[in-house]
């Protein structure tokens, strides 16, 4: 697995510290409330069980599937809610918790999607941002690292389901997914 890896991009200590310090800005911005975090699946999964153990607030949490890719590197456009969350979110202060915020085309959908069901407030928190290729108009207000316009996998990223299990974050060999 380690041989599809071109480099690592951040490493399990890098990533331990910065997901301690955004538990702690949400604890902080989120004191006297209840959260509800809905983790965005597969991607997520890593990420908000380390996130969470970090929230000091009383919260709950719940998952939605989207697709967008299938096995390619970069989004089609459409958004596909292959799970729906399992309780209604009026008047909740919701958390959508994300592995990278890429294009913004599926935060972009579900953020509105969501609003439609008239939560207290919507913010997101994602674990990566790229910027560079940012198509919707989508702000995270929490943001782990921003990475350059590199495919990454591990910590729950994929490419074509593998990879997710790397405890760290590496750039994938472009023959891995040229071939
Ligand atoms: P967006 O709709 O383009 O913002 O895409 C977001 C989704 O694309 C993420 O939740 C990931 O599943 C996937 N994605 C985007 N960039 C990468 C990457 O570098 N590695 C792995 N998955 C990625
Ligand atoms: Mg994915």
């Amino acid at each position: 697995m380690r041989d599809d890896i071109q480099s690592i991009l951040l490493t399990e200590e890098e990533i331990r510290r910065r997901v301690h310090e955004m538990g702690a800005e949400i604890t902080r911005d989120y004191a006297g409330k209840e959260p509800l975090f809905v983790g965005v699946l597969k991607g997520c999964f890593v990420f908000m069980a380390d996130l969470l153990r970090q929230v000091e607030v009383p919260c709950s949490m719940d998952f939605m599937a989207v697709s967008s890719y299938g096995n390619a590197t970069s989004t089609t456009g459409a958004v596909k809610i292959n799970k729906d969350l399992s309780q209604d979110i009026q008047g909740k202060d919701v958390i959508v918790v994300e592995d990278i915020l890429d294009s913004g085309v599926t935060l972009g959908y579900l953020s509105k999607y969501l609003m439609n069901r008239k939560p207290a407030s919507i913010t997101i928190a994602t674990l990566l941002d790229k910027p560079s290729r940012r198509r919707a108009d989508v702000q995270a207000k929490y943001i782990g690292f921003q990475v350059p316009d590199a495919f990454v996998v591990g910590y729950g990223l994929d490419y074509a389901e593998k990879y997710r299990n790397l405890p760290y974050i590496g750039v994938l060999k472009p023959e891995v997914y040229s071939k």
